[in-house]
């Protein structure tokens, strides 16, 4: 069985998300979801959430792509829950390129897939702000 992990906010979910969920379904049997919590989005990447961990946590596990939904709580810890998940394939979309790849040295492959245009929850916040 191979077992895929990617990470990520999903606030406001939307048709991005659920396209590079699917995508990396696809490469693999199993897929891991490490979802930001609402205290590491906050201190660290200065990002107030619409919806809480919970909530993101829920709508992800109804995503049929998603197998589980695990916190993120800090940068470091991508070379312990590669292992932690037995995990084969590292995915991110290409926003991250080149970023982490000092995932190979875990033995791990790691795939940037392109983002899908035109869409993010940044923009969505925008566009209902006008
Ligand atoms: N993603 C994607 N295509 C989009 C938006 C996001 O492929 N149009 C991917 C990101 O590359 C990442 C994952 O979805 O691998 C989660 O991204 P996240 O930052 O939570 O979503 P964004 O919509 O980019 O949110 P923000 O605007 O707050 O950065």
């Amino acid at each position: 069985m191979k077992r895929v992990i990617t990470y990520g906010t999903f606030d406001l979910l939307h048709y991005g998300h659920i396209n590079i969920l699917r995508r990396a379904k696809e490469l693999g049997d199993y897929l891991v979801v490490v979802l930001s919590t609402d205290e590491f989005n906050w201190n660290e990447k200065q990002k107030k959430c619409y919806f809480t961990y919970e909530q993101r946590k829920m709508l992800l596990e109804a995503i049929r792509y998603v197998d589980l939904v695990v916190p993120e709580e800090n940068w470091e810890q991508k070379r312990t829950d590669v292992h932690k998940y037995d995990i084969d394939t590292f995915v991110m979309g290409d926003d991250w390129v080149g970023k982490f790849d000092f995932l190979k040295e875990e033995g791990v492959e790691v795939v940037y897939l392109p983002r899908t245009p035109e869409i993010s929850t940044t923009q969505i916040k925008k566009d209902l702000n006008k």
